[in-house]
This record gives C-alpha cells, sequence and structure tokens, in this order.
C-alpha cells in the first residue's frame, strides 16, 4: 500500500484523508474514485503553482477530467470576498455547473477559499484538498471550516463545507521554507499536549524530517483533529474547542503584531507558553511540564517569548476585543496534564494579564 487513509467522518459527512508519497502524479486515479464530473477548477498561489500545478493538471486529464487553472496571488491578504467573486466569474464564464467540482492546491489559504468557493457555486459543488503545508496537512484541511477575511477580521465569513476528499502528499513539503514548515509544529505539539502525551514523547526525540517518519506524524495528527471533530462538526458541544487550545493569547498576538511580526503558528507557540501559565494557576499542571513544552516549542525554532518592545498591552485588548468575559470569567482551555486538555470556565482576565507578563 503506497498510502495509508485516514476515514474522517463529520455530522452525516464521511470522506477520506490519503496519507504517503509521491501521491500527486496519482491525483486524476484517486479523485475519479470519489467524483463523477469532469470539469473542475485548480485553484491555487503564485508560490504553489508552478511547483505542483502541471503535475495535478496532468494526472486529471488523464484520468479524463477537464481542469481549468486559477492563480491566486500568494498570502494572506488574497483571502477576500473579492477575490472569491472574482474566481465565480471566471467559474461562470467557462461554464461550470453543478456537477463540476473544485480542487484548492496550496496551503491553508488556498484551502480556505477554495472551501468557501465549493459552498457557495451553485450553492455547493464538491472540494477536493490537496494542501501544501504542513499547517494545512494537520490542521485546515480537515473539519471543513472555510472562509475569507474582511477590512475588520480574520475568518468572519464563511461556511462549514466538507472536502470530498484530501490528499495529504507529504513530497510537498521538502520545497517548504524552514519558517513554514517549522510554525506546523505548533499545531503538532498543540495536538500532542491536549490528546496524546505518547506523541509528546516521540517529538522530544524527533531529529529527522524523512518521508517515512513524516507520514506516521500526519497520520497521527490527522487522526488527532478528526477524531476531535467527529465530535463536534458545528462546534456546539466544547469538544472542538479544545483544539483552540493556546489559541485565544495566540490570536491576540497575531492581531497586536498586525499579522505582519509572527506566523500564526509562531504566535500559538507564544499562546501555548501562556496557556501553560495559566493551566498550572487553575488546573494544576506541574512547572516541570511546562518547562517540557517550552523546550519542545524551542526544538522547532518557536518562540517562547516575546521581544521586549512588544506591545503587550496591544494583546489584552485585543483578547479583550475577541472574547466574552461573563462576571469577569472567559472560557479557556487548559491542560491539568501534558495529553489531556478541557475547556475551563473560571480563568479571568487577570490570569490571562499574568500569563502575558510572563512571556
Ligand atoms: N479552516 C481551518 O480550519 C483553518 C485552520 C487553521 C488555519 N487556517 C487558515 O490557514 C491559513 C494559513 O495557512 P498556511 O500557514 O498554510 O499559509 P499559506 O497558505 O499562506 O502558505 C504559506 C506560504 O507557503 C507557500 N507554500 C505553500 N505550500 C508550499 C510548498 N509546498 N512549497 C513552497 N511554498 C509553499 C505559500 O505560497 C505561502 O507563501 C490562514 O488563512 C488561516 O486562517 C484555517
Ligand atoms: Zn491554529
Amino acid at each position: 500500500m503506497i498510502h495509508s487513509v485516514v476515514q474522517v467522518r463529520s455530522g452525516a459527512h464521511r470522506y477520506r484523508a490519503l496519507i504517503g508519497s509521491n501521491l500527486l502524479r496519482r491525483t486524476g486515479e484517486y479523485v475519479r474514485k470519489h467524483l463523477a464530473g469532469q470539469r473542475c477548477v485548480i485553484i491555487s498561489d503564485s508560490n504553489v503553482a508552478p511547483l505542483f500545478g502541471n503535475r495535478v493538471s496532468r494526472s486529471l486529464i488523464s484520468a479524463g477530467f477537464r481542469p481549468i487553472p486559477i492563480t491566486i496571488p500568494a498570502g494572506e491578504k488574497a483571502k477576500t470576498l473579492k477575490q472569491v467573486g472574482t474566481i465565480c466569474e471566471q467559474m461562470i464564464a467557462a461554464g461550470l455547473n453543478r456537477k463540476s467540482f473544485v480542487i484548492g492546491l496550496g496551503g491553508g489559504v488556498v484551502g480556505d477559499i477554495s472551501g468557501f468557493i465549493a459552498a457557495i457555486y451553485h450553492r455547493g459543488i464538491p472540494h477536493v484538498q490537496i494542501p501544501t503545508t504542513l499547517l494545512a496537512i494537520v490542521d485546515s484541511s480537515i473539519g471543513g471550516k472555510t472562509g475569507v477575511n474582511t477590512r475588520d477580521g480574520k475568518n468572519l465569513i464563511g461556511a462549514v463545507h466538507q472536502p470530498s476528499l484530501v490528499i495529504d502528499d507529504v513530497d510537498v513539503l521538502k520545497t517548504l521554507p524552514r519558517r513554514e514548515f517549522n510554525q506546523g509544529f505548533a499545531e503538532i505539539i498543540k495536538h500532542a499536549i491536549i490528546a496524546d502525551a505518547r506523541m509528546f514523547g516521540m517529538l522530544q526525540d524527533w531529529k529527522a524530517s524523512e518521508a517515512p517518519a513524516l507520514k506516521q506524524l500526519v497520520l497521527r495528527n490527522v487522526k488527532i483533529k478528526s477524531k476531535i471533530v467527529a465530535k463536534d462538526e458545528h462546534d456546539l458541544t466544547g469538544k472542538r474547542a479544545l483544539l483552540n487550545f493556546g489559541h485565544t493569547v495566540g490570536h491576540a498576538i497575531e492581531r497586536a503584531g498586525n499579522y505582519r511580526k509572527f506566523l500564526h503558528g509562531e504566535a500559538l507557540s507564544l499562546g501555548i507558553v501562556a496557556a501553560c501559565a495559566v493551566s498550572i494557576k487553575r488546573a494544576g499542571l506541574t512547572s516541570r511540564q511546562r518547562d517540557a513544552v517550552i523546550d519542545l516549542l524551542q526544538r522547532f525554532d518557536l518562540p517562547t517569548c516575546l521581544p521586549k518592545n512588544f506591545p503587550r498591552n496591544k494583546i489584552l485588548s485585543a483578547v479583550k476585543f475577541d472574547k466574552k468575559f461573563e462576571n469577569g470569567k472567559i472560557r479557556f482551555v487548559v491542560t491539568p496534564r501534558i495529553g489531556a486538555a478541557y475547556l475551563a470556565t473560571d480563568v479571568t482576565l487577570n490570569d490571562i494579564r499574568e500569563a502575558v507578563a510572563a512571556l
């Protein structure tokens, strides 16, 4: 078997994530097993399309599909409603209909925007995710959250639209810049903290990034994310909220840095350190385990303290802007020990202030 399969269940939806090496050149064959139509768009970005666009296109054509490539500028700035409108108009002009489908070939930006287009085009057509960043493979391509940003904030417009198929080819990660690769590990370490103490131990001994090791790691993370999502597709029961571990402060740091200073995974790394501090106070996490988390983040060159001149006061205002406080308390994910997490209701703004001051 050249790839592993994770069956993802979400509400009434079932789909597969294929994980392996050298899968892109068989895209057509895999897609053919799941989708009947002929016409599709391959949405990609200006960095990824030149690297993998042809390989994916050729494979689709040889399986009898008629793909149209659409390339957007690389980066978060392209994740807008305006871009969605432009792409939809191109799709209409090309005569794509209800039987057509959308392939997203790229990182989380491409995954989110292509998924959103699939959710709304002709009121919803199938979506195939081909994630090309580690973050997109282990996180954003699973779970069906799609959307775009507006002037006032990230991901304020969107839809839940599950993909029909996810193709995780770990070979694509070879061209990923080191900083982008490392930020994916912030989500992986988060998964280990909330759900998998053994994986945490494995990461402490992590040396190489060769395909077999990477494949195993991806497999484990896709399983963790899909298991949590399966229990709570629409974020209603609080289970999915566990995935937000480290994100309350992480998002606030991203915002305070105007989304330029830190990549998402880097801000998350700092948010994880803050969440560990809150967990020591509110959930009985030991300081030894907190130190182990910090060591692990540092192994992947992720930041664990803020630069001296960083506007810390902006972090607190961003937390207040983002989150609802009831009687001065906030819902905040804490970890009592590595491998477990729960949603606490007794965390105060002051706890967060102290944790941020210590960063
Ligand atoms: N839907 C969800 O559940 C979810 C979860 C987490 C994050 N997200 C979203 O994901 C986005 C971030 O995703 P990201 O970190 O993948 O960023 P990204 O898509 O911007 O990719 C990062 C950079 O790497 C480049 N790149 C991608 N693959 C490459 C490859 N194989 N080789 C060389 N370069 C490559 C891209 O062109 C880009 O410049 C954010 O918009 C975030 O909101 C969504
Ligand atoms: Zn995240």
